[in-house]
């Protein structure tokens, strides 16, 4: 059983196009929504266990900020190491969990005029007092990114271990209303790049997640 928005619903081959209409209605109305046991304890422990291993043969590397010529590693504003993923060559339940992202994409495309074509995706890991300040994903010179995706592989996290995601909303006001969600192991975030500024809270244990965009034009390493 999932939780899409707070309501329970199983994902199977029946049930895509009902939780498709779940996550528009979410994103439509509020710019995101969360998806909760979206993974399977086995697949959080597989995919872990994975990134540790990458972890020791030094394959991570630290996170930048910007594309392209204007990348650059500023470990002020973020704290983070990434490790781009292949979906083709992924183990098992990160390649299941791509094809996913990949229905939930097709769905998305049936009911909103996103115009989704792909997505592209790290495995990320916070270090004790690691953040990511406050930013949009979307870059200036360039807005294919449309929305976020964010999947916690963290159990028996805590309040006190920090990292929480700070969403900033804003109400029928215009009024700013921060609101913050717990890196829950198997919990989904999905939310709109181009409007949500968001952070990652100071981290108090090691934070492990997998994290990507919807780009409406086709990546390098095409999935769909
Ligand atoms: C990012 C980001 C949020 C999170 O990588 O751009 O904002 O909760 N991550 O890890
Ligand atoms: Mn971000």
């Amino acid at each position: 059983m999932i939780t899409v928005n707070n309501q329970d619903i199983q994902w199977d081959d029946k049930n895509v196009e009902s939780i498709g209409e779940r996550l528009a209605k979410g994103l439509s109305e509020q710019g995101y929504c969360i998806v909760d046991n979206f993974l399977q304890p086995s697949a959080v422990a597989g995919i872990r266990a994975h990134m540790n291993d990458q972890l020791e043969d030094g394959r991570f590397k630290a996170a930048g900020i910007g594309a392209a010529h204007k990348f650059q590693v500023n470990r002020e504003i973020r704290k983070d190491y990434i490790l781009w993923v292949d979906p083709n060559e992924a183990i098992a339940p990160t390649r299941k969990f791509c094809q996913q992202i990949a229905e939930i994409i097709r769905q998305l495309n049936r009911l909103c005029f996103l115009g989704l074509k792909d997505f592209e995706m790290h495995y990320a890991i916070y270090g004790e007092n690691a953040y990511y300040h406050r930013h949009l994903d979307q870059f200036e010179f360039s807005d294919h990114r449309r929305l976020t995706f964010l999947c916690y592989l963290n159990t028996c996290w805590q309040l006190p271990d920090g990292g929480l995601l700070r969403l900033y909303l804003r109400n029928c006001d215009g009024q700013e209303i921060p609101f913050d969600i717990a890196p829950l192991a198997g919990r989904l975030v999905i939310f709109r790049s181009d409007e949500i500024e968001h952070e990652v809270l100071l981290c108090r244990k090691k934070r492990y997640s997998l994290t990507g965009w919807m780009l409406d034009q086709f990546n390098e390493l095409t999935f769909l």
